[in-house]
């Protein structure tokens, strides 16, 4: 990263500063809003003004410098009250988990309430992880690092991950200090081939730990000097909705396919994290299979594989669907899809209301700022 001039190998050999860009998600914690980069610690903005604060240690939970996941988990309340639970990895040869609840309501809302540390064998890219009312999962990827091409400021940070040829990937599973496996060491499971940046959900039934995931066949790499006009969509992995039922007592994983069609950014109704769902919303690709940019948005009932699309093809391109259920309702699907769509009609964004049980369009607000497609966001009831 050079910081002026022009860039370039020379400028940025041996700068091994990072810039903490606070671009991948946006949470509520107390009275602050967090924007969140998982190599670092978050950034708090006014909720109400979006005035930036600065860094954050969360009231002396974080450590300097201490990384602090992009990807925390809303428990809807198995131990009573709402939480937040999150995690921060120091990556290395081993990679130490530490694993954090806060409370997120009341005059205690923004305290850490539960803490542990885990430290596990090989390096770890966890970008993602689910929660169940016992269990902290997450999947080691089977990635390496090489820093030599970073050091030599010939590359970015991230774009020094591999896939390990061979390599298999492992479930890893905290035991939540609320749950009742509390004290306990985690559990290892053997994951199926490939890679994972995210979950759909996870939930428990008898003696099983089901982890829903969108599995790609390989670390999707895109290199610096790709030509985003001239890719061939059939030679960029995929993103395959499935779930690994993984079973405590023998230590067997099943794996099962929803659907071949490419998604990303899949979610649930967020009173049932962690808790088995019937119906997942996620954005999709127009065409049944195979890669290619997320064009639509599609409820796709897990039971029965029924679904419902709704489109914004040829010229729109979608982000991540938020679902926002409908106060009091009983229904899991009764709410709202709340989705950007970058309109390339008009070039400007549009913010799409979905209804959440069939996606038939209830507003489309033209926003009058452009917001590039982006990663992570949240919804705040008032
Ligand atoms: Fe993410």
């Amino acid at each position: 990263m050079a910081l002026k001039g022009q860039g370039g190998a020379i400028a940025n050999a041996f700068d091994l500063r990072f810039k903490n860009i606070a671009n991948t998600h946006v949470v509520k914690l107390g009275d602050q809003l967090l924007a969140l980069w998982e190599a670092a610690g978050p950034h708090a903005l006014d909720p109400i003004t979006l005035e930036t604060y600065g860094l954050t240690n969360l009231k002396g939970v974080l450590k300097d410098k201490e990384p602090f996941s992009a990807h925390p988990r809303f428990d809807p309340g198995h131990h009573g009250t709402r939480r937040m639970v999150t995690f921060g990895v120091k990556a290395g040869p081993k990679s130490i988990v530490r694993l954090m609840e806060f409370a997120t309501e009341g005059k205690d809302a923004g305290q850490l309430i539960s803490n542990r540390e885990d430290s596990f064998n090989g390096f770890s890219f966890l970008h993602d992880f689910a929660i169940t009312p016992n269990w902290a999962v997450f999947l080691q990827n089977a990635i390496s690092f090489n820093p030599l091409p970073f050091i030599l400021g010939q590359k970015g940070a991230a774009q020094c991950l591999k896939s390990k040829p061979n390599g298999k990937g492992k479930f890893l599973l905290i035991p939540r200090e609320s749950g009742m496996f509390a004290g306990q060491t985690p559990r290892t499971f053997d994951a199926p081939n490939g890679f994972v940046f995210h979950h759909l959900n996870a939930w428990e039934k008898d003696e099983k730990v089901i982890v829903e995931s969108i599995h790609y066949p390989d670390f999707p790499e895109v290199g610096p000097e790709e030509d985003f006009l001239q890719m061939n969509f059939d030679l960029i992995p995929a993103g395959i909705l499935s779930s690994c039922e993984l079973n405590l007592s023998n230590q067997k994983v099943e794996t099962k396919r929803f659907s071949d069609q490419c998604c990303e950014f899949a979610t649930v109704n967020p009173l049932r994290e962690g808790l088995s769902a019937r119906f997942s919303w996620m954005a999709i690709a127009e065409r049944a299979a195979g890669y290619a940019p997320l064009q639509a948005i599609k409820k796709l009932d897990l039971l029965n594989l029924n679904q419902c699309v709704w489109s914004a093809a040829p010229r729109g391109f979608v982000s991540e669907p938020l679902m926002v259920p409908k106060e009091g309702s009983q229904a899991e699907d009764e709410g709202w899809i709340l989705v950007l769509v970058w309109n390339g009609a008009r070039c400007g964004t549009d913010l799409v209301i979905l209804r959440a049980n069939n996606l038939h369009e209830e507003a489309v607000v033209e926003l009058p700022i452009a917001i590039p497609p982006g990663l992570h966001g949240s919804w705040v009831s008032d």
